[in-house]
């Protein structure tokens, strides 16, 4: 995995890069000689965040760069140096914390992504950061992990329909010699996939389950499932424009458990994988699934539909029950499931539903050591009555306009065995406008959190 914008060896032009944080900057000039001293003043140096200056020496040579932080926690700050700095190579000067250090390396590397696939990108070469070889690995590993999951959401549903993501996750087992699986088409009805053919077939690219098996069948079964809704018009409940031009994003979920996938596997982490994609697209045809209609899912129970809109719970259902039938370890899905997720934590945070206390604390603490924002949200089951439906099991979507992202996740949890350590991310999977380091459009949420915590549950593996 060889990221153009790291490099493992010194070399002699190597430019030296000091991180200041605001609060630090008056002591920390007051200890450079006079020259660095009057160059950053007559530049109007003040180490706002972001900022930075390039210090030559006599030759008119870059010497060495001041990038101003907020506090110690702005590593993100770092994500436009690659882009911004005039191409070269730079290391990281002595001195700075070892974890504010790894998250600035962490940030450079996902500052320097470009979504190439259908524009040239801008000239210039990212300038590249000196890393550790030791680090090198498993840093790359995480960033090539963001990269995938970022490409895979920002392609088009033209180029990334369900076909697509199966050819995705199909080069991906092939790289780590992984068992692929595929059913497609009315292939689902007899293999009991009722939901994901429902929702799926409606469109000329046929829905179909995926799935991806690697490692020891000995270890701990580590189970993944993603939302792959290649596009969400709202099938017969039609969105709005506004609130579909983005849907291509709606396999999200499927991005991050193949970026995921990627990561557990490139650093062989000990347990048997398991990684599940129902892939459809929800539009429109004469074949098109209808509101009221009741259909039985792969687990028997009947499902009335109250929404066509609510699709990702219908496939997700299926893919549950599926997963839950060889009893694994611990089920993680992770979908772009619900409006009322962001309402209630914003476009940043993963919304976090946990049936295990345990998991959801460890999750947690990782965290806030990743600075990667998750939250959880409870499994209040007095709500499960909301999506009781009259003639039915369960309604896919209920009558009340409140606790939307809880009655989704109360939906699911109907098709996850009472005994399996089960975790359910509701993630935004896109960036609704340019930062530094975090570009707009696809983006991986919660992934890093994750992985640091199957890290810390199943040992081994070393990326952060
Ligand atoms: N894919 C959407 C949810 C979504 C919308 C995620 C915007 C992120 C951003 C999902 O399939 C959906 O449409 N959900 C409906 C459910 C409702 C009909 C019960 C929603 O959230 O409005
Ligand atoms: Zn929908
Ligand atoms: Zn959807």
């Amino acid at each position: 995995m060889n990221l153009t914008c790291y490099v493992t060896t010194t070399p002699n032009d190597a430019i030296s890069l000091y991180f200041i944080q605001k609060n630090d900057y008056s002591n920390w000039i007051k200890e450079q000689n006079v020259h660095e001293q009057t160059w950053l003043k007559a530049n109007g140096f003040n180490a706002e965040s972001g900022t930075f200056c390039l210090i030559p020496n006599a030759k008119g040579d870059v010497e060495s760069v001041v990038v101003g932080l907020k506090d110690e926690n702005d590593f993100w700050a770092a994500g436009a140096l690659p882009k911004a700095l005039p191409a070269g190579h730079y290391f990281i000067a002595e001195g700075l914390q070892a974890e504010l250090r790894h998250l600035i390396e962490l940030s450079w590397g996902l500052g320097a992504y470009q979504f190439t696939r259908y524009k040239k990108p801008p000239e210039k070469p990212p300038a590249q950061l000196v890393i550790n070889s030791e680090e090198a690995s498993p840093l790359s590993a995480l960033v090539d992990a963001v990269y995938t999951v970022r490409d895979l959401i920002n392609t088009p549903t033209e180029n990334m329909g369900p076909s697509d993501v199966a050819e995705a996750a199909s080069q991906i087992s092939q790289t780590f010699s992984a068992e692929f699986q595929q059913w497609e088409g009315d292939e689902l009805l007899n293999q009991g996939f009722p939901l994901v053919h429902l929702v799926g077939r409606a469109s000329l690219n046929k829905p179909r389950l995926i799935e991806l098996k690697w490692g020891n069948p000995n270890h701990p079964r580590l189970t993944l499932i993603g939302k792959g809704v290649c596009f969400d018009s709202g099938g017969l409940d039609l969105k709005q424009s506004h609130n579909m031009r983005t849907m291509k994003k709606d396999m999200g979920g499927a991005a991050h458990v193949l970026g995921l996938a990627k990561l557990i596997m490139h650093q062989s982490l000990p347990v048997r994988l398991r990684v599940i994609i129902p892939a459809v697209e929800n539009v429109i045809s004469g074949s098109a699934y209808k509101p009221g209609d009741i259909v039985k899912s792969r687990q028997r129970l009947t499902v009335e539909i109250g929404n066509t809109d609510a699709e990702g719970r219908l496939i997700l259902a299926d893919a549950l029950t599926y997963a839950s039938e060889d009893n694994p370890d611990l089920i993680i899905d992770i979908a772009t499931l619900t409006g009322a997720a962001r309402v209630a934590l914003g476009t940043d945070i993963a919304v976090m539903f946990c049936n295990d206390e345990t998991v959801s604390h460890e999750l947690m603490n990782n965290s806030k050591k990743t600075q990667d924002p998750i939250w959880p949200l409870p499994l209040y089951q007095p709500y499960r009555k909301l999506i009781d439906s009259p003639i039915a099991d369960i309604e896919n979507s209920g009558s009340s306009p409140y606790g939307g992202a809880i009655t989704a996740a109360l939906f699911l949890q109907e098709f996850v065995k009472k005994n399996i350590s089960w975790v359910h991310f509701d993630v935004m999977a896109w960036n609704v406008s340019h930062r530094p380091g975090r570009p707009e459009g696809g983006e991986a949420m919660g992934l890093r959190t994750v992985f640091a915590y199957l890290q810390d549950r199943y040992g081994l593996g070393s990326a952060r």
